[in-house]
């Protein structure tokens, strides 16, 4: 049996598919084609638009609540039955994602795994406030990055930020007062937290610093949300780029 025909009928394979950062139109053409014709969609909880899960045929579980080990086990009931399974994860699933060690006990147990990847919500975060994450002459470099320990104290946003790049940081708003602290940058470095991009309630806050923190905690933005810093956000002192030079 080919590997199309194989995966035409779903055998022993599991795939971990990225939803992309909440709108339903930002799966990848695959990614919508796997998750209607699946039986069992285990999926990312709150960060996975229900939308996006509207009038599909599979069985919907939210593994917010579930183990590893629970997840592991129904998704290898699902294969014994011979259902077609997808795990679903929000953005791409190779950002801060944990589906290695989802994919290893089932590599273990002789199931394929394939990962299709999916728009990150960092991605959606700079289209939401229309900028570049690289820009000629501003960073031409990006750090992807979140706050590590309660405290903060295995943290490298500090030294990290010492590179002057644009700096896009996950998982970071309800530290988001210690998280500014840290950036060893001056006070007036733009800094947006994007909550929710491409959401319906989508809510882009534009600070510096110094005052961002003030705003992100008025607004009661606390989680779902990007911290983007650096000088591309103030979308300024740009160099046009050779491609669009004089011809
Ligand atoms: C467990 S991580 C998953 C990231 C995901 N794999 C991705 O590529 O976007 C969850 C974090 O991603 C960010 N995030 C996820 N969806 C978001 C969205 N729509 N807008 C802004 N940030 C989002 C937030 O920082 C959130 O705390």
């Amino acid at each position: 049996m080919t590997e199309k025909e194989k995966e035409k009928q779903g055998i022993s394979k599991v795939y971990f598919v990225g939803a992309g950062p909440g709108d339903p139109e930002l799966i990848t053409v695959k990614g919508r084609r796997l998750i209607e014709e699946a039986d069992l969609v285990i999926y990312a909880g709150s960060l996975v638009n229900p939308e996006l899960l509207n009038g599909l045929k599979a069985e919907l579980v939210d593994s917010s609540q579930l183990s590893l080990e629970r997840t592991t086990e129904l998704m290898l009931h699902a294969l014994r039955l011979g259902r077609r399974v997808v795990r679903l994860h929000s953005g791409d699933p190779s950002l801060y994602g944990a589906i290695l060690e989802q994919m290893q006990p089932l590599e273990a147990a002789g199931v394929d795994v394939e990962v299709v990847p999916g728009v990150s919500s960092l991605f959606a975060a700079s289209a939401a406030l229309k900028t570049q994450l690289t820009l000629k002459g501003v960073s031409e470099s990006l750090i992807i990055t979140r706050p590590a320990g309660t405290t903060l104290e295995q943290d490298e946003l500090a030294s990290l930020s010492k590179h002057g790049s644009t700096m896009a940081i996950f998982l970071g708003t309800d530290k988001i007062r210690e998280v500014t602290k840290s950036l060893k940058l001056p006070e007036e470095t733009p800094v947006a937290v994007i909550f929710h991009a491409s959401w319906p309630d989508q809510r882009v806050l534009v600070g510096n610093l110094q005052n961002i923190a003030d705003q992100v905690e008025k607004a009661g933005i606390n989680r779902s949300a990007m911290i983007l810093v650096g000088n591309v956000v103030g979308r300024t002192g740009f160099r046009r780029s050779h491609l669009y030079r004089d011809r």
